[in-house]
């Protein structure tokens, strides 16, 4: 029902003087594919911009997938509505492969390409003679100042990070960071697109981290520092916390879950520009982990191992029901973390 309420949402007229209708997401990974199905269902006209056609094909893919999803907890066994809502929010999507052409028309880009500041900044200058004076730009950046990606355009006043979180269609967040230079004009337009795609959305200045991350990294990386002393075992030190401060996930777990190349590379970045931040000081054991390609339930090992038997059990066989197919499933699924240990992992960007 949630996203069936995002699209009769997003019809609904907003009271700042501008609208948003025709959105470009730059970037179709993880990030940008979600941000151009959650504005696709909710009614806006995407353009989604991808390096090269295979790589737009592979976001198409994922966006029809988890449209499909959607669709199926709305209209359950109904296929013919099921079909409807994939074909009509699809059809409101146009990929590209050219980010000057595809911001030729919009009222707002989120960017949301691989987290490198030289990279950014050249798709930003690009973008800023390529766009009309309307489009406001926003990144999705999680680690990088939006105030250093706005410095290379001459739109600051228009500019902000629109932070969405992982998996964007079902997380309900959205922080909106501001810039001194923004207008109060793009700060409305900002937070009345938010709330039309169906996020509760919450505002910070521009510091390292925004809100959640600037919580939530110190704190994994605390409990990092506790086991490293040998305070206390990752069990207890998870236990502890979701018993005693009622969290659904302990701190160990979730940094597993998180990735170590994730939090690790938000650390470094910290710490290199705050080296007196005794916070944002990165783990040595983290690192280590990071080196030998632990990075956490991603690649089946981190703090703890996924890669066994008792994981495979507790997560990932309840949806299969004959034995022989169970046999194949977990054949395949201990492969395919062989397989990803042995990969040269980039580090998260
Ligand atoms: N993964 C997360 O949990 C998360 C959460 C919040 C914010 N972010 C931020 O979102 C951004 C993207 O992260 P992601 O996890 O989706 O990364 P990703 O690697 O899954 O996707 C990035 C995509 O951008 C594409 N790309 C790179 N340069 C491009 C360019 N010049 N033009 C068009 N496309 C380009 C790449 O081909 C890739 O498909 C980063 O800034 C990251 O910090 C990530």
């Amino acid at each position: 029902m949630a996203s069936f309420s995002l699209v009769k949402r997003a019809f609904s007229s907003t009271s700042c003087r501008h609208t948003i209708k025709n959105v470009t997401v730059i970037g179709g990974g993880l990030m940008g594919s979600g941000i151009a199905q959650i504005a696709a269902q909710s009614g806006n006209q995407v353009t989604l911009v991808e390096v090269n056609p295979e790589l737009l094909k592979k976001a198409e893919t994922s966006i029809v997938t988890n449209l499909s999803r959607v669709a199926k907890k709305v209209y359950k066994d109904d296929t013919a509505a099921i079909q409807k809502y994939v074909e009509e929010a699809k059809s409101r999507i146009q990929g590209s492969t050219n980010p000057s052409t595809a911001v030729s028309d919009a009222d707002l880009v989120v960017e949301a390409i691989v987290e490198n500041l030289e990279v950014k900044h050249k798709l930003f200058k690009a973008l800023d003679e390529a766009a009309p004076a309307k489009t406001l730009f926003a990144s999705n950046t999680s680690s990088l100042s939006i105030g250093e990606i706005a410095s290379v355009v001459n739109r600051k006043d228009r500019f902000g990070g629109l932070h969405f979180f992982n998996p964007v269609p079902v997380m309900k967040l959205l922080e909106i960071v501001k810039i001194p230079e923004q207008s109060e004009e793009t700060y409305q337009a900002f937070l009345a697109w938010g709330k039309s795609v169906g996020k509760t959305c919450v505002t910070c200045k521009d510091t390292p981290g925004f809100i959640v991350n600037r919580l939530l990294v110190p704190y994994l990386a605390e409990a990092i520092r506790m086991l490293e002393r040998g305070d206390a075992s990752p069990r207890d030190i998870d236990t502890a916390m979701k018993l005693g401060a009622g969290h659904p996930m302990g701190p160990v777990e979730l940094a597993d879950y998180v990735g170590h190349d994730t939090t690790n590379s938000i650390l470094e970045g910290w710490h290199k520009k705050y080296p007196d931040n005794p916070l944002f000081v990165p783990c040595d054991s983290t690192k280590e982990l990071v080196r030998q390609k632990k990075l956490g339930v991603k690649t089946g090992e981190g703090y703890y191992k996924y890669n066994n038997l008792k994981y495979w059990l507790e997560n990932k066989s309840k949806t299969v029901s004959n034995k022989e197919e169970w046999r194949r499933q977990y054949k395949l699924w201990k492969f395919k973390m062989k397989k990803q240990r042995n990969k040269d992992l980039p580090l998260f960007t």
